[in-house]
């Protein structure tokens, strides 16, 4: 059954640990699915991140910083998600371009018609069925990361990162269908078990096309 999940949210918002609890129920139920993340992914993609997040001392501008993630995606699309689409296989993705929409649109402040272009370049215009969205206030998120090690994003002032927030509720409030909010400040399992409850008549719905 093809059937495409993305996970999105702000730092610390737990969406990389509900993602792999969705990836195990799922094969747990037999159902043929492929857990990836952005960026990275691929080998170039995880290069690509390798300088985005941690090449600190690298004055990356915005416009650069876009191209990248577009790069780093693309890819991904061409190597790991439309193959297992095109095998009926359900698909994970723990980030993907709602995130630029967030992080390059609302937190850098770089142009929206540029991004939707550049995102429907990388992924051929490919859409996610379903986007999990975890929310929480941007402090709480970040007050989950370790001060000591952060990367590029993490690093940005609170103002930043209450940006990105309010650029996916806005995202969320405009395409209620494919959005599910979850209040990401409830425990673990009782999140995992609404994103549950959310997937499975999708699931369904899925299976049933196909027959
Ligand atoms: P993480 O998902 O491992 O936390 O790290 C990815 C970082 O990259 C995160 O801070 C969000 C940021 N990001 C963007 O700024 N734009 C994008 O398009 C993507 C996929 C991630």
């Amino acid at each position: 059954m093809s059937l495409f999940i993305t996970f999105e949210g702000c730092e610390g918002c737990g969406k990389s640990f509900q993602s792999k609890e969705l990836y195990r129920r799922l094969l747990s139920y037999g159902i043929a699915a492929v857990l990836t993340h952005e960026p990275g992914g691929t080998v170039l993609g995880e290069n690509i991140t390798k300088w985005l997040k941690w090449h600190k001392e690298l004055a990356l501008s915005a416009t650069g910083e876009l191209l990248l993630f577009s790069a780093s995606r693309n890819q991904l699309c061409n190597d790991v998600i439309l193959p297992a689409l095109n095998k009926s296989e359900v698909v994970l993705c723990d980030r993907f371009y709602d995130s630029t929409i967030a992080y390059q649109g609302y937190g850098r402040g770089l142009d929206f018609d540029t991004i939707k272009a550049l995102n429907k370049l990388s992924t051929d215009g490919l859409k996610p069925k379903l986007t999990i969205l975890l929310d929480m206030p941007a402090e709480c998120g970040l007050a989950r990361k370790n001060k000591r090690r952060q990367d590029r994003f993490e690093a940005e002032e609170l103002a930043f990162h209450e940006q990105v927030r309010l650029g996916y509720l806005q995202l969320a409030r405009a395409e209620p269908r494919r959005f599910f909010v979850v209040d990401a400040t409830l425990s673990r399992k009782a999140i995992a078990d609404l994103i549950w409850q959310k997937v499975t008549p999708s699931l369904r719905k899925a299976k049933s096309s196909r027959a």
